[in-house]
């Protein structure tokens, strides 16, 4: 049969390499991105640049970016299917950053909840990329043409900035950029802190016992799990109840989320058993499934060769698309191009 494939939806997002992947944004969210890429034809990277916004150590952000991308290899987003790369590898950013920084305005720049946030927190660092920020940002997105940018709630004013300046640049200059559109992602887990369950599992938690990374050794994750708070109701059973029970419903979405099984059969597995049988379950649940992924991350990253490789493919697939869009916008504003 000769049917033309029909041609998939574009969809792009940036992940700045911070801090280390957590369970919570495992189940959460990549999870999702695994499945994603039949649908969509999906780019991911590293927003090294971004990072540069505040002060690093260097050598643990090259580390930190470069595992990140390990990282999410070992999750299952295969490098054959999806385009992940590095942004500073792909030096087209930085140059339509800086053009999109002439079609920025000041005001704009200025109302941004996220710049009045981080320089309120930083008073210290108030540097002129953290101001532009968004401009490099609506760069990322723009050059990619994407139809969607999946987002949470703290980018989407970044994703609204980047729909006006690619409106403001095709008024002027013709259609260029596609506007893309916000897109909120379906939530898998929505996994709690560990001592804390009524509050997100963070990265940036700082003692760490509230949270687990993927990476993490096995008997760390076992103790932790022994430690989760449960719940001080009198009944003191597994039983799924969010509002009442938070750190038990918390441990069973999690289990739920790593075994497949639904909150009944739970409630059947543990009938009569006690937290103190429940919980190390759930960690030895997780151990499992972190196990293989914790052992792709650390084997990529030993194999050099491996991961320049992906490195190069990826900033090299990204940059053919990327081109073509800064071509056509340096030709617009009136730059002699390249030579
Ligand atoms: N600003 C985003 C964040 O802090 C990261 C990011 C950079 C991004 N460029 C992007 C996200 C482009 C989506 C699209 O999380």
């Amino acid at each position: 049969m000769d049917t033309v494939p029909e041609k998939k939806k574009v969809m792009l997002s940036g992940i700045k390499p911070t801090g280390d992947l957590t369970l919570g944004s495992y189940l959460g969210a990549v999870k999702n991105w695994v499945e994603r890429a039949e649908l969509y034809d999906n780019y991911y990277f590293m927003a090294d640049l971004h990072a540069l916004t505040t002060r690093n150590n260097p050598a643990e952000l090259r580390r930190r970016t470069l595992e990140q991308l390990a990282q999410y290899v070992a999750c299952g987003l295969a490098p054959e299917k999806n385009t992940l790369f590095i942004q500073s590898q792909v030096h087209q950013h930085a140059e339509l950053g800086w053009v999109l920084n002439c079609y920025t305005m000041f005001g704009e720049l200025s109302r941004m909840t996220q710049f009045k946030d981080k320089s309120a927190k930083n008073a210290d660092n108030i540097n002129g990329g953290l101001f532009t920020y968004p401009s490099l940002m609506a760069a990322d997105i723009l050059l990619y043409q994407p139809d969607y940018v999946p987002v949470g709630d703290d980018q989407k004013q970044h994703v609204e900035l980047t729909r006006d300046v690619a409106q403001r640049f095709n008024n002027l200059y013709g259609e260029t950029f596609k506007v893309p559109e916000p897109f909120i992602p379906k939530v898998g887990a929505r996994v709690m802190d560990l001592l804390d369950p009524r509050s997100k599992m963070s990265k940036s938690d700082e003692i760490g016992n509230g949270r687990i990374l993927l990476m993490e050794a096995p008997e760390d994750i076992m103790r932790k799990f022994k430690r989760a708070v449960t719940d001080s109701d009198t009944e003191r059973c597994v039983r799924y109840d969010p509002e009442n029970k938070p750190g038990v419903s918390n441990l069973m979405s999690i289990y739920a989320a790593v075994t497949g099984k639904s909150f009944d059969e739970i409630e059947a597995e543990f009938d009569g058993k006690g937290y103190g049988v429940f919980k190390p379950a759930v960690g030895e649940a997780v151990v499992e499934t972190l196990r293989p992924i914790r052992e792709e991350a650390a084997r990529i990253m030993k194999d050099k060769a491996y991961l320049e490789n992906l490195c190069r493919e990826g900033a090299q697939r990204a940059s053919y698309i990327a081109e073509k869009t800064l071509r056509k916008v340096y030709r617009k504003v009136g730059l002699v191009g390249r030579v």
